[in-house]
């Protein structure tokens, strides 16, 4: 595997592969402490490119919580090994002053329902630093194909709207959320959960997998009533931020769901000073 921390060296590197009949490169984004959601979508990636592009990146401008940003994960050795274990190709791991002037500002994104509810709301300046950040990756990678998951709902439409906006010519694929064998949604901020709320945490699967199971048997209301207590009423630990039943487009809250729904579920709680997030699409 290849390893860059400057643009320049892995724009150079790129431009010889293209040069060399490479027509097919995949990107990877990351912010590293990499588990099996994140190998996934190597694997994707190499399937379909002969090329595959890794990044790992603690981006400071979408962290809203200094906390958050200051004991986020990075074991970069590990990582590493990783991808190398799993056939990645080149890794970029920039510092922060390779990818943000000294002065940069956070331009502020509106792309309306998707960047104003849920996530948008509760991490104020979130997608800002986000879009920022990709819209850098994708200017320098300039992938034919980039792969996130599903994992992040927001987050993939977020960046299909930011592949639209600026006309850019990758095509985004969206791949399946990785589970633990109890449910939890793999998330590099697990490792931060104690054994007590590593268990207490199975709670958000587990109610997502309810709504799922209940829609056809109770009217939407009562589900998200359940739904809702069932989150904090095992454990004080337990804290809930949003969960809504939502239209897989316009993220606008659903009172109903008929043969035409496309009805995702999104949750945000706290176990603990962890915060997770998940999601369930309901109806296809
Ligand atoms: P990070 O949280 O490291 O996630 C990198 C990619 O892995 C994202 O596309 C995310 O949705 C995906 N991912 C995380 N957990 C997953 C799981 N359990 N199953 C499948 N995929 C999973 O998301 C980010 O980093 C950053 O916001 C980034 C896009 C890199 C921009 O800084």
């Amino acid at each position: 595997m290849k390893l860059f921390k400057e643009i320049s060296s892995l724009r150079n590197f790129l431009n010889e592969k293209r040069l060399n009949g490479i027509t097919k490169i995949g990107f990877v984004p990351t912010m590293g402490a990499l588990h099996e959601g994140h190998i996934s979508l190597i694997n994707a990636s190499k399937i379909q490119n002969q090329l595959t592009v890794c990044s790992i990146f603690v981006n400071p401008t979408q962290f809203n919580n200094t906390d958050d940003l200051a004991k986020y994960p990075k074991p970069i050795e590990d990582d590493i090994n990783l991808l190398i274990e799993n056939g990645c190709d080149v890794l970029f791991f920039p510092e922060v002053s390779e990818m943000y002037l000294n002065d940069e500002v956070k331009k502020s994104v509106d792309y309306g329902n998707i960047t104003n509810y849920f996530e948008g709301k509760f991490r104020k300046g979130h997608f800002d630093g986000v879009v920022m950040i990709v819209k850098k990756f994708f200017q320098i990678i300039e992938p034919d194909n980039t792969y996130f998951g599903q994992k992040d709902y927001q987050q993939c439409m977020v960046v299909e709207k930011l592949i639209q906006e600026n006309n850019l010519n990758i095509q985004l694929h969206v791949c399946p959320t990785l589970r633990e064998n109890d449910g939890l949604a793999k998330s590099s901020r697990n490792v931060r959960l104690t054994a007590e709320e590593r268990e207490i945490a199975t709670i958000i699967p587990n109610t997502l997998y309810y709504i799922k199971d209940a829609l056809q048997k109770k009217p939407l209301k009562e589900i998200l009533i359940n739904a809702r207590q069932q989150i904090t009423a095992g454990s004080n630990l337990m804290k809930l931020e949003y969960l809504e039943i939502i239209d897989a487009k316009s993220l606008n809250p659903l009172s109903e769901i008929n043969e035409t729904t496309h009805a995702v579920a999104l949750i945000a709680a706290w176990c603990g000073n962890i915060r997770l997030i998940d999601n369930l699409i309901l109806t296809e």
